[in-house]
């Protein structure tokens, strides 16, 4: 493939920032020339449209092995190239749990043989997600895994993370904690607060978030190693974090779009698409995280996508699965805030490629001249509708069905290769 994407608005965080009109050269799965004028064997004419190195997601769910009528990694990937992602880092909560080197290869293996774009595995801490005794964490790494985590679950015994700290420390990859004190989490289905009372359901205060979040901090400070909180929720935890980087500490976290967009208000129809985990928060802990968001607080955002049947979903609020999807809807929900001026364009970008990455040590989130050619082109006017029969995921658990949005990746390329093309431009030759 010779292909000029021609006239775009090309912006890349990752070094001095760029941001300018401009042509981008992709030449045999590399990126040959970012410049005007560029001429290749076929151009593609992209103004009024951001192209972008692809979006780098540190958090989904992929469900296979085990729970492949949800979601696998070939409806999963898709789900992510058609979100503009061409990495992913997909959790451990899998069945049998990612929690040994055999299972991190086969999802690696996999992968390369069905998947439409690059993922990397997290590695379970604790085997089974028990939280009881430590994962051979070595192991997984030297099979490919790039963090570890018992997301769903906190790793909430002190003695237990300070040791999978040490490992991850030894091994140069950072732990990622769901934070969530299960001794006040008291069978809480959303937020505590006004609108979980005057609807009757129990709900679980953010001090379930900030608490372990604060005795984490300390161990991190204790042990030294690299500690990534996922799906931050909470004013306060965003406030830790902050200090803790003063500190100079080396924590990152993450941001998801929903937890940006909706409130606890959001439940209040009692919509089992509304529960996650953590539960969506107040408006005051909204703009706590765009002032993180704005201020470099928050390292990325990330989408935990959380695929779910039907079965788990139509039920009891209270009995439903928490989990939203994430991977097709993050642009538009993100381009909505850059459209209310809470970041900017280019700060939104940065979360979505090189911040992400850095978290995790990637190697990816970069548009630049001799890089691999993983770029996304998204549409920041494009209007869509989310409904269920477009949505490239096996689940359509998404709050969001019918919901008119703005912003949308139409075209993406893993490699260099079209891994996604919304209005089929480049099928014709
Ligand atoms: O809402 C959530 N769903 N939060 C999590 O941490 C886990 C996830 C899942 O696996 O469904």
């Amino acid at each position: 493939m010779d292909l000029v994407l021609s006239g775009g608005r090309v912006i890349d965080t990752s070094g001095e920032l760029f941001d300018r009109a401009a042509d981008v050269r992709i030449v045999d799965g590399r990126i040959a020339e970012i410049g005007t004028g560029l001429v290749g064997s076929r151009t593609l004419d992209v103004r009024g449209l951001v192209v972008s190195a692809g979006l780098v997601d540190l958090h989904v769910h992929l469900r296979e092995p085990g729970q492949e009528y949800k979601e696998d990694l070939q409806t999963g990937t898709r789900a992510a190239v058609a979100g503009g992602f061409t990495t992913v880092c997909c959790m451990p909560n899998t069945s049998p749990v990612n929690d040994d080197r055999s299972i991190t290869e086969l999802i690696v293996r996999r992968a390369a043989e069905v998947g439409a774009c690059r993922v990397r595995p997290i590695g379970a801490v604790t085997r089974g997600l028990e939280g009881k005794q430590l994962a051979d964490i070595a192991d997984m790494q030297q099979g490919g895994a790039v963090a570890i985590s018992d997301d769903g679950k906190p790793v909430w015994n002190a003695g237990l993370l300070r040791r999978a700290l040490e490992y991850a420390r030894t091994f140069g990859i950072p732990l990622v904690q769901h934070a969530e004190e299960p001794e006040l989490v008291e069978g809480g289905a959303m937020n505590e607060g006004a609108v979980a009372t005057r609807i009757g359901l129990r709900g679980q205060p953010s001090i379930t978030e900030t608490s372990m979040v604060a005795r984490d901090l300390e161990l991190v400070e204790w042990t030294g190693a690299r500690y990534h909180v996922a799906h931050v929720s909470a004013a306060r935890t965003v406030a830790l974090v902050r200090d803790a980087k003063r500190r100079g500490l080396p924590v990152t976290c993450e941001v998801t779009p929903h937890h940006l967009t909706l409130t606890d208000l959001a439940c209040q129809h009692y919509d089992p698409a509304t529960k996650v985990m953590p539960p969506l928060r107040t408006d005051a802990d909204l703009t706590a995280l765009y002032e993180a968001l704005a201020d470099g607080t928050i390292d990325a955002i990330a989408t935990d996508h959380a695929p779910h049947s039907l079965v788990e979903k139509e039920v009891e609020f209270e009995c439903a699965a928490p989990g939203m999807l994430g991977l097709e809807t993050a642009v538009p929900l993100v381009f909505a805030l850059v459209r209310r001026g809470l970041i900017t364009m280019t700060r939104a970008i940065q979360l979505l490629t090189i911040g992400p990455a850095r978290a995790f040590a990637l190697d990816a989130g970069r548009l630049v001249a001799g890089g691999v050619a993983d770029v996304c082109v998204l549409d920041p006017e494009r209007h869509w509708t989310v409904e269920a029969t477009g949505l490239a995921s096996r689940s359509k658990n998404t709050p969001f069905l019918g919901a008119a949005m703005q912003g949308r990746a139409v075209l993406t390329f893993v490699g260099g290769k079209v891994a996604y093309d919304l209005d089929h431009r480049l099928e014709s030759p």
